[in-house]
């Protein structure tokens, strides 16, 4: 039986019974193959990861060593969550990278988009690489593959090793104890791990994170407005009940600014703030939903007060295509 193909016979966990019948599953297996050796995550704080942290730490506790990498890119408040619930909560083995100058150092008037990726992958690899070589004893690499990146992987679609590029000498025997689990069922089993609601129906964020919504070269700066823009975006989202209906909301900052006044009557040059809202099934197309016109007024409001630079914000009304999702 090829241990890469979910088995006709298994049956989809909707359930959190049926979610305490695989965790109970996937923890004597994982102690089989483990033993009393250690094992290395990459822990983004995305569901996937969460999900296989949780499970590894039921299983052999703190001979999981987890590494946090904050390469600057991430939302508000998220490396403060990976912290509180796995290193405080689940009494981890956290390792928190503040990679924040590193990446931001190297992204420095870098404007072409593809560039922008390439650069924060590889350079991902190489801080979750000097982590692993400052280990000891490390056996296995644990990694949040689930069942449709082997099917995409299978068509070539894309290489689905999160942190594939490791060199030779570091290729660990992988625990993937969800490959077998479409993202619904990674949900069900970890809300019965007891992670977070907002950690286990967070919707997708890309592995380059704020950095492709910086769009062109990332400034510090206005890197701070979009992730403030973004907070805001998101906590007007849960308030009304939007989180869980749309699939992917975010905000996107242009490199320019526009010409605003304020209520002193003075001219101001400001950010530009850009909302986005898709609903889609596998991003490939995506539609923009109908939102509450006074919803948009007021984030609009909260926006142009509370996030400082900011004197502008416009709702992305283009369906995929023509536009994709990002902005770059
Ligand atoms: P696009 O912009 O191509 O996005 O319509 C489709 C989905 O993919 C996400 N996305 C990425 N995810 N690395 C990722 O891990 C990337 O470089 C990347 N670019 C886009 C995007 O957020 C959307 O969900």
């Amino acid at each position: 039986m090829d241990p890469n193909v979910r088995p006709d016979t298994m049956e989809r966990i909707t359930t959190p019974a049926l979610a305490e019948k695989f965790i109970a599953e996937q923890v004597a297996a994982i102690k089989q193959q483990v033993q009393d050796k250690k094992v290395l995550l990459a822990l983004s704080g995305g569901v996937d990861s969460s999900v296989v942290a949780a499970l590894l730490i039921k299983a052999i506790g703190k001979n999981l060593v987890c590494v946090h990498v904050n390469h600057g890119l991430l939302r508000k408040g998220e490396p403060e969550q990976v912290i509180k619930v796995f290193r405080d909560e689940m009494n981890a083995n956290l390792v928190y990278v503040d990679a924040v100058d590193r990446f931001l150092d190297k992204l420095a008037g870098v404007k072409e988009p593809e560039t922008k990726r390439k650069i924060i992958g590889a350079e991902f690899i190489r801080v979750f690489e000097e982590e692993a070589r400052k280990q000891k004893d490390i056996s296995f690499l644990a990694q949040g593959t689930i069942y449709p990146d082997i099917l995409e992987s299978k068509d070539g679609v894309k290489a689905h090793h999160n942190v594939g590029g490791l060199p030779e000498d570091l290729k660990f025997e992988l625990v993937e104890p969800v490959k077998l689990l479409f993202k619904d069922e990674v949900r069900v089993v970890g809300k019965a791990l007891g992670l977070p609601d907002n950690m286990v129906y967070r919707q997708p964020f890309p592995g380059p994170g704020l950095g492709v919504r910086c769009v062109g070269a990332i400034t510090r700066e206005r890197l701070e407005v979009v992730r403030e823009a973004d907070a805001i975006l998101r906590e007007e989202f849960a308030a009304n009940g939007l989180a869980g209906k749309v699939w992917q909301y975010f905000t996107i900052v242009p490199d320019f600014k526009s010409v605003g006044v304020n209520e002193k009557g003075e001219r101001t040059e400001g950010y530009l703030v850009v909302l986005r809202a898709v609903n889609t099934r596998d991003a490939m197309t995506a539609t923009v939903p109908e939102l509450p016109f006074a919803l948009l007024t007021h984030i609009t409001n909260r926006i142009t007060h509370e996030v400082k630079g900011v004197n502008r914000v416009a709702f992305d009304l283009t369906p995929k295509p023509t536009g994709t999702i990002e902005w770059e």
